[in-house]
């Protein structure tokens, strides 16, 4: 099932400048996060390393790389945080592939398939104790705060969500409560932490953390059109899947708000009784179509990208900076 999400034209956007200035570092990271799977019980490396192992844009700490670059740091906190990062995202995805009865990430069969869904939680919860021992190595208290924060605040996110399924009544702002928890404050986190080591000043922090945050919601306004909009190929993830387990994302929302009696019970019906066929499925993409409830998802995502290049202004301008504008379209023209 794939269906082209029909804009005109998208814009070009590559994320290889950002991967080429964070790859020395970037090297540094990777290695960091293949010791510390490290465990003597066997399952442990296993189960981490079927996910770290599948690949992933590696997004997240190569945020925290090009902030620490951009504000000047020059010490070696940042590798440890920006493994810790990235081990604070697996777990999510560990237990989120759970949560979401999700059987494939990373084009792969996700963790749960595998090893069942005891063991993709706990081995999360591994990630996640390991995440805290680097960020306590590390030893800026600032940047604990950062990041145990969004570790609860992910958290809250993700039981907000939980607390909406299913219920069509979910407004566009209690959906963007949702996406700033459970997405757009690791992002927040990831970008605060290197300017936090680099001792910058709060109008600084607030400006990085602003980029974050703003990123992270386009990020995920992305990723719930590319949902109903995608290729399962391309995405290394089942499209519906949001669909058959009665998520309201932003294009659930504008499409019920914009239809009529007759598809508002369609909506209700389809998304309440958990087990959405596939003919559901294409009928709720044709009424997304119909109200370019898609559209208008990358629509807002276009928006929240044009806050977060803002949020740089303060920067003189420089290569990190470019690249950092660069990632924000990327992450945008994934949905073309
Ligand atoms: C997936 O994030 C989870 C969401 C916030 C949608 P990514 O798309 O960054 O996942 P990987 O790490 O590249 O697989
Ligand atoms: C992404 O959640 C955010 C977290 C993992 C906390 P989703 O459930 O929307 O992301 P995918 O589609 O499974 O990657
Ligand atoms: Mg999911
Ligand atoms: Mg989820």
């Amino acid at each position: 099932m794939a269906v082209v999400i029909p804009f005109e034209s998208g814009p070009q956007a590559s994320i290889e400048s950002l991967v080429a200035l964070a790859a020395p570092d970037m090297e540094r990271v990777n290695a960091t996060i293949l010791s510390r799977t490290g465990s003597q019980v066997t399952m442990i490396p296993e189960v981490a390393n079927h996910l770290i192992n599948s690949g992933g844009k590696r997004l997240r700490p190569m945020l925290t790389l090009a902030m620490a670059d951009l504000t000047g740091y020059s010490g070696e906190g940042h590798v440890k945080l920006a493994a810790a990062v990235e081990f604070m995202h697996t777990a999510t995805l560990l237990h989120d592939d759970v949560v979401d009865e999700s059987d494939m990430r990373r084009g792969k069969l996700a963790a749960r398939k595998v090893w069942g869904n005891e063991a993709s939680v706990l081995v999360g919860d591994f990630l996640l104790g390991q995440a805290f021992r680097m960020m306590v190595e590390v030893g800026n208290l600032r940047a604990l705060e950062i990041l145990s924060n969004a570790a609860a605040v992910i958290a809250e996110g993700e039981v907000m969500q939980l607390a909406a399924a299913k219920n069509t009544a979910t407004t566009e702002d209690d959906y963007l409560a949702v996406i700033r928890g459970k997405t757009a404050e690791l992002f927040a986190a990831a970008c605060e932490v290197g300017p936090v080591l680099a001792g910058r000043a709060k109008d600084d922090l607030a400006a990085c953390r602003s980029f974050g945050m703003n990123l992270g919601i386009a990020f995920q306004l992305v990723d719930d059109a590319l949902d109903y909009g995608g290729k399962a190929a391309k995405l290394g993830k089942n499209v519906g899947d949001d669909f058959r387990e009665g998520k309201i994302t932003l294009p659930v929302v504008l499409s019920f708000r914009r239809g009529n009696a007759e598809e508002r019970s369609f909506w209700t019906a389809a998304l309440e009784k958990g087990e959405a066929t596939q003919a559901d499925l294409e009928h709720a993409i044709a009424l997304m179509t119909r109200h370019r409830a898609l559209e208008d998802t990358i629509k807002r995502a276009q928006h929240y990208g044009a806050m977060a290049k803002d949020a740089l202004a303060l920067f003189p301008a420089s290569k990190v900076k470019q690249a950092l504008e660069e990632a924000v379209d990327f992450c945008i023209a994934r949905a073309y």
